[in-house]
């Protein structure tokens, strides 16, 4: 069994923003975790979204005999959606926002979050493209604000970066440490902020390679994904990954990257900006840089 902790509930209540993909398998972390949480999201579309898709994964554990049929049900019992913000927030210990990539909604969300939560509430967000001097700016709590950016997917990848601003207490980066470990998850600490953190300027770089080898007419995208999957061991190439992950999210990423550096390399590149322009954002819209029929198959590129 994984950890799994239906018998053991764990003090302290979170708080998820944001029920999309992220999100909603961060909360169902936290609630396999022990700990009671609130998925909020504005939209009830979203949250019914969420907790179906959740539904999905969590019967194939039980199927799998990753988990017991109990310890599925207890999660979900300590798992609430709601699209009430200002009741989600009063007793939250930890929020994580897991919204939309755009800076100015993190920056408003968070000084709304630190009207409503209580003052010894940390306010996380699960941001790759933003670092937490920026989305806690508007904050009156800025010893109290960090980073916890997940991989997808968040219930199976275990990395977790925990990213500090100069701000950011010690106490702060502890207790987001002490979380992590909690979700049986590994932190990796980045003592000083930068756009991207770790995981994701080394997968940044190789997406760049591979788009370069593409738009230059070097290779296919599939023949450029078998290239990492079989030499080597990726378990995804970058392409079959981005499909995974959302165009939009690596196009986002390096918008953000350039409007920080200003540097022309940084700027999304031809190829994927065109397929985010035409809503081919991989395999939430059925076509990325692959395509895919209405079961999620791929039917080439
Ligand atoms: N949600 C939940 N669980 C999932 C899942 C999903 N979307 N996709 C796969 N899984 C689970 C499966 O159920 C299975 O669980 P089990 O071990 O209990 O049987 C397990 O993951 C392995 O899945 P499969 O056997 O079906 O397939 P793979 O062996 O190919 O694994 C994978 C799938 C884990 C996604 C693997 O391909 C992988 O590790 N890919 C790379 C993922 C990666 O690099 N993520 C980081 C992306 S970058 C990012 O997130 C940054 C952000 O800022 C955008």
């Amino acid at each position: 069994m994984e950890n799994n902790a239906a018998d053991t509930p764990t003090d302290g209540r979170i708080l998820v923003v944001g029920a999309g993909a992220m999100g909603s398998q961060i909360a169902m972390a936290c609630a396999l975790a022990g700990y009671r949480v609130r998925l909020h999201d504005i939209a009830e579309e979203s949250l019914e979204k969420a907790r179906a898709n959740l539904t999905g994964v969590m019967e194939r554990r039980v199927a799998k005999g990753r988990l017991s049929q109990a310890e599925s049900d207890a999660a979900f019992a300590r798992l609430e959606s709601t699209t009430d913000l200002d009741g989600a927030a009063v007793d939250a210990d930890v929020v994580i926002e897991a919204a939309v990539e755009k800076l100015e909604v993190k920056q408003d969300l968070f000084a709304r979050l630190d009207t409503l939560c209580p003052s010894h509430t940390i306010l996380a967000s699960n941001s790759s493209s933003f670092v937490p001097s920026a989305i806690g700016a508007r904050t009156e709590r800025p010893d109290r604000v960090c980073n916890l950016h997940f991989f997808n997917p968040a219930l199976v990848m275990k990395c977790v970066e925990v990213v500090r601003s100069p701000d950011t207490s010690d106490a702060t980066m502890d207790a987001a440490v002490a979380l992590v470990e909690r979700l049986g998850k590994e932190a990796v600490v980045l003592n000083k902020e930068i756009n991207g953190f770790v995981a994701n300027r080394i997968l940044g770089a190789l997406r760049d390679e591979a788009v370069a080898l593409l738009e230059g007419g070097y290779a296919s995208v599939s023949d450029i994904d078998k290239a990492c999957r079989t030499a080597l061991g990726h378990p995804m190439g970058p392409f079959e990954l981005q499909d995974m992950t959302g165009l939009d999210i690596g196009h986002a990423v390096k918008q953000g990257r350039y409007a920080e550096s200003g540097d022309p390399a940084d700027q999304p590149q031809r190829s994927l900006a065109e397929r985010v322009e035409a809503g081919h954002l991989g395999r939430k819209t059925g076509q990325g840089w692959y395509r895919y029929d209405s079961e999620g198959n791929k039917l080439g590129e």
